[in-house]
């Protein structure tokens, strides 16, 4: 489903080149949900917005469904860290902005947005104005925004990391749920290991300066996955430990500062 084929990524600033990317090499699947870990500054966000095509890659190319990103397209949605709900509009007109940009039959949309409020638990909040929303609900009501579109691909940047430890593993937890229903090829950048194990079928680690894809972690756990006690808790834990190890390996220089 997504393509990405030696995608290097230099930025020029003030005091020099910055080389955030470099050849980055990566196939997911249809329906597959891969997690981007790595440091800070690593190039998460720059790859995932070349996939989304908000930023042209400096070299190299990224293809969705076999056609290659130039532009935003509506087979690609991405979802960020802050909700960016339009505080005058409420909910379900939150949720209909894309369809309304992009043209579709209004009254499809409607009820696919009605369905989605359902999903995540917001039946009956239609009306409610972001400002009478909690930082959890205003994230699930980004969620539903950008499914509403029946988006291919999802890309996520950290969207839960402005949220409250519990909130955000309820809302992993419902990510879980959700996607299994619909059918979407997911990109998520996380910096909790717990979230990229509990969410990924792999999880991809990416090391700094220039950004590089380090190690591919394949996360062989049977779903429903729960960082509570369970049968696949060892696993988990396993899984975890190898993520952690990879991150803070000292070849990148990190453990020694
Ligand atoms: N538009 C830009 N102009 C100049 N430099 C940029 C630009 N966008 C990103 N960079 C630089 O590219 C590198 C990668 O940035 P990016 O935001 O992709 O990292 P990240 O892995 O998402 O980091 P974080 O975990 O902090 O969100 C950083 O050194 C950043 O300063
Ligand atoms: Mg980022």
């Amino acid at each position: 489903m997504i393509e990405i084929n030696n995608v290097s990524q230099t930025f020029a600033t003030q005091s020099g080149q910055i080389h955030a990317l470099a050849d980055i090499n990566l196939s997911i699947a249809r329906n597959e949900f891969v997690t981007l870990v790595g440091r800070s500054g690593c190039g998460k966000s720059t790859l995932l917005r070349i996939i989304a095509g908000l930023q042209p890659a400096t070299s190299g190319t990224a293809n969705v469904d076999g056609q290659k990103i130039e532009a935003p397209t509506s087979s690609v949605s991405m979802m960020f860290q802050k909700p960016a709900l339009l505080p005058w509009r409420n909910v379900v007109e939150n949720i209909m902005l894309p369809a309304e940009i992009m043209r579709l039959d209004k009254s499809k949309v409607r009820q696919r947005a009605e369905e989605l409020l359902s999903l995540v638990g917001l039946k009956g909040f239609e009306k409610k104005l972001p400002h009478q929303l909690s930082g959890g609900m205003q994230q699930r009501v980004s969620l539903c925004r950008s499914l509403v579109q029946e988006p291919k691909v999802l890309l996520m940047d950290e969207p839960f990391s402005a949220l409250d430890a519990l909130t955000r593993e309820e809302l992993s937890g419902e990510l879980q749920r959700i996607v299994m229903e619909q059918e979407t090829t997911i990109v998520f950048v996380t910096h909790s290991i717990e979230e990229a194990v509990l969410l990924a079928d792999r999880v991809v680690v990416m090391s700094p300066r220039p950004g590089r894809i380090q190690e591919v972690v394949p996360v062989d756990i049977q779903r429903p996955r729960s960082l509570g006690h369970n049968d696949n808790a060892a696993a988990v834990t396993g899984v975890s430990a190898r993520l952690h190890d990879l991150l803070m390996d000292p070849a990148l220089g990190v453990a020694k500062r």
